[in-house]
């Protein structure tokens, strides 16, 4: 139910820094350990590769994830999209792990994938919002999301949890191996809710930065360098998908490799700055496009941010950012698509969950 909110997009936005806690309680025992099952556990810990498979919103989770196993647990991951590994498979390693990221657990591009998998005699683990969801049931391992129902075509509470969720998997697969990892990972992802918390609360400033920078505009670019260039393919996914503004999200050091063509005049450009060894060139970025006339914002994290930043981040811990650098991408393709009279919550041509291939 929607409740007092007049859309579930809003209400999913509202609920992450909840999710969050809920994972956090889910996921730790009394003893505040890391609770991964062991058979979960033994399947990391016996792969030499892990092969993330998802589509859409999922498969920007995954590249993140990938970022946070391979930085913690030293296991090489490739993410690789749905629809394209069927006809497209890599070489695989002697002993590969897939894990299928889906919220709907139902998305049949990835289904096709699992059932080939299994066929061939490899495991597969499946992190989704729905347990019992065909992904889960012909998966041999699933972890839950804990996010509650998301309804919404768009997909917001479901990327964070999968995020939080691929760090957890991380994080304990590191301890099992007996690797170092120098940070409470439970802790952080505390300071994670109580940011996500603050910034749902910054939606009026949210709501004046979409009306200055994307009223009326046909296009629109994000651009980020490592971790951001992730959360800036989200971003623009979330803008296309429920406000019908193109939007391309891509890597700051790709612009002088022909995007940057498309600059003129008020061409709104979102820059992210939350990582402190690309702070110096992701703005290097934007006074390139700057000089081309282009209405550039910045959102950067509290201790890189500069005085002319649009818009600046409570500080994360610096894998985590993700889970933080998005909750304003998501306010902000709200409000773009509320201001166009779009119907924010099942935008034209598309579904909740894609069962055809
Ligand atoms: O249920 P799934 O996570 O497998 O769905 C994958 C995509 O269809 C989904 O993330 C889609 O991209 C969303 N509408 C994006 O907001």
């Amino acid at each position: 139910e929607k409740g007092t909110y007049s859309h579930f997009m809003l209400k999913e936005i509202d609920e992450q820094p909840i999710v969050m806690r809920k994972i956090i309680e889910a996921y730790q025992n009394e003893n505040h350990e890391l609770v991964v099952a062991d058979d979960i556990r033994a399947a990391m810990r016996s792969c030499d590769r892990i092969y993330i498979i998802a589509a859409g919103t999922s498969y920007h989770a995954g590249l993140v994830g990938k970022n946070l196993i391979e930085k913690l647990a030293g296991i090489p991951v490739e993410v690789h999209v749905s629809s394209e590994f069927s006809y497209n498979m890599p070489l695989l390693s002697e002993k590969p792990l897939f894990i299928f990221i889906s919220q709907s657990g139902e998305t049949a591009d990835s289904r096709t994938v699992l059932v080939k998998v299994k066929e061939m005699g490899y495991p597969a683990l499946t992190v989704t919002n729905v347990p019992g969801s065909t992904l889960s049931r012909e998966a041999d391992y699933t972890l839950p999301l804990h996010a509650g129902p998301e309804i919404a075509v768009a997909s917001t509470k479901a990327y964070t949890a999968q995020i939080a969720v691929l760090a957890i998997l991380a994080v304990d697969t590191a301890h099992a191996k007996g690797l170092e990892v120098n940070f409470d990972l439970m802790q952080e992802l505390a300071i994670v809710a109580n940011a996500m918390e603050a910034l749902t609360g910054q939606k009026e400033e949210l709501e004046e930065l979409t009306r200055n920078y994307l009223a009326t505009t046909r296009n629109a670019f994000f651009i980020g360098r490592s971790l951001d260039y992730y959360v800036s393919m989200e971003g623009a996914l979330k803008l296309k998908e429920i406000s019908y503004i193109q939007a391309e999200g891509f890597a700051g050091g790709e612009l002088k490799h022909g995007t940057i063509a498309l600059i003129e005049k008020d061409t709104p450009v979102i820059a992210l700055a939350t990582q402190e060894n690309v702070n110096y060139s992701i703005r290097g970025n934007v006074q390139e496009v700057v000089a081309r006339g282009a209405n550039a914002m910045i959102i950067s994290m509290r201790g890189l941010e500069q005085d002319d930043d649009a818009f600046v981040l409570p500080k994360v811990h610096e894998l985590l950012t993700p889970l933080v650098t998005v909750i304003p991408l998501q306010i902000i393709a709200y409000y773009a698509a509320l201001h166009r009279g779009c119907d924010v919550d099942k935008p034209r041509n598309l579904a909740k969950s894609v069962t055809v291939e």
